[in-house]
């Protein structure tokens, strides 16, 4: 039997009623009366996610539940986010920071980091959130590019940040949390500057068009780019989190996604808060029976999370979810990578709920295809489109193809969380938009007679690595700074568990012999200088790598001949 012919109904009925007629009748401009500060004037969105919350019935309702590792443990209502926000955007209008600046954030998932994100907009200023995984050299790229001014981040991951900051000149100062003493040039404590600064804080209305944060994202070329989004985001982050999420006002809501990537920016942060929903972090590692604890712990009700996490519970077994009561659950979504059908029927089996699959990127800025409550799941399936956004499968030329075919998923140009630039970079964005009126997403799907959105894959390099996207030619770079290895070229390949992998093709340098050791070496080596997801699992030791006539490296080729494939049109292989 086919999994994609069952059809899976949804036993609640609620939020988003009727997708189909609100698809017809919605306007993206009737979101705004949901919002306290609208006007002319201007907006902020940390005022409508925190603030209006601490001045209404809401104020002493609990902002976040946070746990760290070791079991401890932090509350914050929204009175309190809002206290600690002011005072922190103060100190840093103490250093100087003024709307527009960039001030980018390398923590853990600690209660700072989600106070820090409010703090910045409340300025006007423009966030970064960046991976606590990353190597020196990611961090170098995202602070370089966007000439950030100051830095927030831990002792720990600052010796990190050290090795590189004689690079950064546009970098002012570094705010670290927790430090206890030896502070180097340009280091405060970020403590100290929050005891100093006043409790009272005038929030910066903005043009909703002002950037609010950047978060970088690879593609097939090139360094990370930097996407960057506005205030007026908040229309869409509002609605999409109420309807493809189904946030209601008594719920717990666990987002699992680190806000260095956008799910956890958008879900993780402003999406919830938006709604005035209480919601969960823990700030750890991945460990099975710890996110079951999570959720018993804290009676998690709606839970957003990727098919990778999801996959690893299915193989920690079905055992130890006896263990925990997880009945306080209602409604369970995920994002980042394909959704196996079969991940679904377990899903239902051992928690008796379906799972909602949903897609977007961090270009989009907020959920455009959705499993909605009211909609019955066809697993495998992305869902449909929300609200709002219209979807197409398209071919190169801007026609857009009939069902079933295959074709590039494509957006009509124009919702609220749109990406809005490239950072410094103009061809980049307008590749995006290479098809006359069309946003390009860079992915392959296509669409059934129902109007359900299925993916195929990335039409480009891009590789997906457990809900990570990470570009083969950052890969290569880094690679290639190892003294051992001359040329490389990164492919991703199927994984059951983590969707892709990442394998490089390694060409030695004279004088270097291939071993597991120089494996070992060289994958540390990718792990420590870019991102602990970002290394190659796979590494081939190899005579040469092949190449088009002018040198680039064909990673298609690559790709087919370690999956067994037609090599396709090969014409422009460089010969000998
Ligand atoms: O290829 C698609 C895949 O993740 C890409 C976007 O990655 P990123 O910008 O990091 O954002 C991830 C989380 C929003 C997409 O171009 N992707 C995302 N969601 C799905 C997906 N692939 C298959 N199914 C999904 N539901």
């Amino acid at each position: 039997m086919e999994y994609k012919d069952i059809i899976y109904k949804s036993p609640v009925k609620h939020g988003l009623i009727n997708h189909e007629k609100t698809y017809k009748d919605f306007q993206w401009e009737d979101v705004k009366k949901y919002f306290e500060h609208f006007t002319d004037e201007g907006v902020n969105i940390a005022h409508e996610a925190i603030d209006r919350h601490a001045t209404n019935s809401y104020k002493n309702k609990i902002a976040l539940l946070w746990e760290g590792e070791g079991n401890i443990k932090k509350q914050y209502t929204f009175l309190n986010v809002k206290a600690q926000s002011d005072k922190l955007a103060n100190a840093l209008k103490n250093l100087g920071v003024e709307k527009g600046d960039r001030v980018f954030l390398f923590l853990p998932r600690i209660p700072e980091l989600y106070i820090s994100i409010i703090a910045i907009a409340k300025i006007g200023a423009i966030a970064g959130p960046m991976f606590s995984a990353f190597g020196p050299e990611a961090v170098k790229d995202r602070l370089l590019n966007s000439e950030a001014k100051v830095l927030i981040t831990t002792p720990e991951l600052n010796q990190r940040v050290n090795e590189i900051k004689e690079d950064l000149p546009m970098l002012k100062h570094i705010l670290l949390v927790g430090a206890k003493d030896n502070l180097k040039k340009n280091e405060i404590s970020y403590e100290s500057e929050i005891n100093k600064a006043s409790e009272s804080f005038k929030i910066k209305w903005v043009d909703p068009e002002d950037y609010l944060y950047i978060l970088y994202t690879s593609g097939t070329t090139g360094k990370p780019k930097g996407v960057t989004h506005v205030h007026n985001d908040m229309i869409s982050h509002y609605i999409t989190t109420k309807w493809a999420l189904d946030l209601r006002e008594d719920d717990i809501y666990w987002c699992t996604a680190d806000p260095g990537w956008v799910t956890g920016t958008v879900y993780g942060t402003w999406g919830p808060w938006l709604n005035g929903i209480s919601q969960v972090v823990y700030n750890g590692r991945f460990d099975a029976e710890q996110w079951y604890s999570i959720i018993k712990k804290y009676k998690v009700t709606v839970w957003y999370t990727a098919p990778t996490a999801l996959r690893m519970l299915m193989k920690a077994g079905n055992e130890i979810i006896k263990k925990y009561d997880l009945s306080s659950l209602r409604y369970i979504c995920s994002v980042g990578e394909p959704l196996n059908p079969e991940v679904i029927k377990w899903g239902l089996k051992v928690y008796n709920l379906p799972i909602h699959d949903n897609w977007w990127q961090t270009e989009t800025g907020s959920i455009m295809i959705s499993n909605y409550p009211s909609l019955p799941i066809k697993p495998g399936s992305m869902g449909k489109p929300f609200p709002g956004i219209c979807a197409k499968i398209i071919n190169t030329k801007g026609k857009e193809l009939s069902p079933g075919k295959h074709g590039l998923l494509a957006l009509k140009r124009g919702w609220p969380s749109m990406l809005r630039e490239i950072w410094k970079d103009k061809k980049k964005y307008d590749e995006y938009f290479c098809v006359s009126g069309w946003y390009t997403t860079g992915d392959t799907a296509y669409m059934d007679d129902d109007g359900y959105f299925w993916f195929v894959g990335r039409a480009d390099d891009v590789i997906n690595t457990a809900g990570h996207r990470v570009g083969p030619f950052e890969v290569e770079s880094a690679l290639v700074e190892h003294k051992a290895v001359a040329e490389a070229g990164v492919i991703g390949i199927p994984d059951t568990e983590r969707g892709e992998i990442i394998k490089a093709f390694i060409v030695l340098n004279y004088g270097h012999k291939p071993s597991p050791e120089l494996k070992k070496e060289i994958q540390k080596f990718i792990k420590k200088r870019l991102a602990a997801h970002a290394y190659p699992r796979e590494i081939e030791f190899t005579k040469d790598v092949p190449k088009t006539r002018s040198g680039k490296i064909m990673r298609r080729l690559l790709k087919a001949r370690e999956l067994g494939l037609p090599t396709g049109d090969i014409s422009t292989l460089e010969e000998g």
